[in-house]
């Protein structure tokens, strides 16, 4: 016999960014987060789980091609995982699994993205929260949302929060041992539901410097980064909860576009310094740096923000338009000044409503 589970599990954009841990193994920030999750017809994981015992070892499929699953991430996640499994049963299939067979059992898991995953887009959080969400399924783990993104959190510190849907909150905690670093769901998608997120995709993936081992030498290295965690960011993480909760776009924006840059500041201030927003072609830098004036010249000539930007450890640019109208706008300018074209730079926008 076998036993199958599918998921899907979109991706999500941080307006108040996660940058450095304060431990390394379990994925412990140095602030609190807070991120949009998309619509997952566009940006998402879907991910099957399977358990047969038949199966004489755990493995893993990524877009069809097998992955290693020996990796640290991965195995907390799993271990995690069959230390909290439940009794299963199937009785149309006559199948039983008691909690103890979950040790000796293996699992295969094929998980696939919708998107390119070398265009560098925020796929290890979709991917990860597909992974434990899954497998919590089809394992019966009795655990809460917010214990499962901690399980995930294990994975890729920006999983945890894609595990809810509309606003979401990545509390940093205190503990040691992680048990309080959890993620919570600040509104749902329905809360405010006429913001539209564009995102500007890139076709091939540049040189970069990896999450993790950037945010390592930020740690060790920048002074900015210790007057961000401690003094900025849990302001803005104030501002930002009372800005979602009365759908002021004009503070949202305000303080996505400064964390965004922020951000891009300590990497800056880390040595050797990081260039995420240069890290690319030269068009492709040419156009961030042009998103930025349009957004800024655009958000002042109206007197007050339409559009919000915000750039990750990538290259791809995300736009927020305050309303579909502000969108069609935004769409028609960039397409305009910004075409995508097909020689690995600009391939495509993507315009998605953000919801669950
Ligand atoms: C810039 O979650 O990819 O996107 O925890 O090492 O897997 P690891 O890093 P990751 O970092 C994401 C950083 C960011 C900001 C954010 O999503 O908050």
């Amino acid at each position: 016999w076998v036993l199958l589970v599918t998921a899907r599990t979109p991706t999500n954009i941080a307006v108040i960014k996660y940058w450095g841990k304060r431990d390394e193994k379990l994925i412990l920030p140095v602030n609190d987060s807070i991120s949009v999750t998309l619509d997952p017809d566009h940006l998402c994981t879907t991910t099957t789980v399977a358990v047969s015992p038949t199966f004489d070892h755990d493995r893993m499929w990524l877009n069809g091609k097998e992955i290693s699953l020996s990796g640290g991430r991965f195995q907390s996640c799993l271990r995690e995982l069959r230390s909290r499994a439940g009794d299963v049963e199937d009785k149309e299939k006559g199948i039983k699994i008691s909690k103890e067979d979950w040790g000796k059992l293996h699992i295969h898991i094929a998980s696939y993205n919708n998107f390119p995953t070398a265009a560098g887009l925020a796929s290890s959080a979709a991917g990860l929260a597909c992974f434990v969400f899954s497998l919590a399924k089809l394992m019966n783990v009795n655990e809460d949302q917010s214990k499962l993104s901690a399980i995930a959190r294990q994975g890729s510190g920006s999983a945890c929060r894609s595990l809810y849907g509309g606003f979401v909150k990545w509390i940093m905690g205190k503990e040691e041992n992680g048990s309080d670093s959890v993620a919570v769901q600040l509104a749902d998608e329905k809360h405010w539901d006429e913001l539209v997120i564009i995102v500007a995709v890139v076709s091939s993936r540049q040189k970069e410097t990896s999450s993790t081992s950037g945010m390592r030498e930020t740690v060790e290295t920048s002074l900015l980064l210790q007057h961000r965690a401690k003094e900025v960011v849990p302001k803005r993480i104030l501002k930002m909860e009372e800005a979602i909760r009365n759908r002021d776009f004009a503070s949202f924006a305000q303080l996505t576009c400064a964390d965004s840059n922020q951000f891009h500041a300590v990497c800056l201030d880390t040595s050797p310094p990081i260039f995420y927003m240069n890290d690319t072609s030269h068009r492709q830098k040419i156009t961030y740096f042009r998103i930025i004036s349009l957004v800024e010249k655009w958000n002042r000539a109206e007197g007050t923000p339409q559009v919000a930007y915000t750039f990750d450890a990538g290259p791809n640019a995300v736009m927020i338009a305050h309303n579909r109208k502000v969108a069609g706008l935004l769409l028609q300018r960039l397409l305009y000044h910004f075409p995508p074209n097909t020689d690995a730079d600009l391939s495509s926008y993507i315009v998605g409503d953000k919801s669950i």
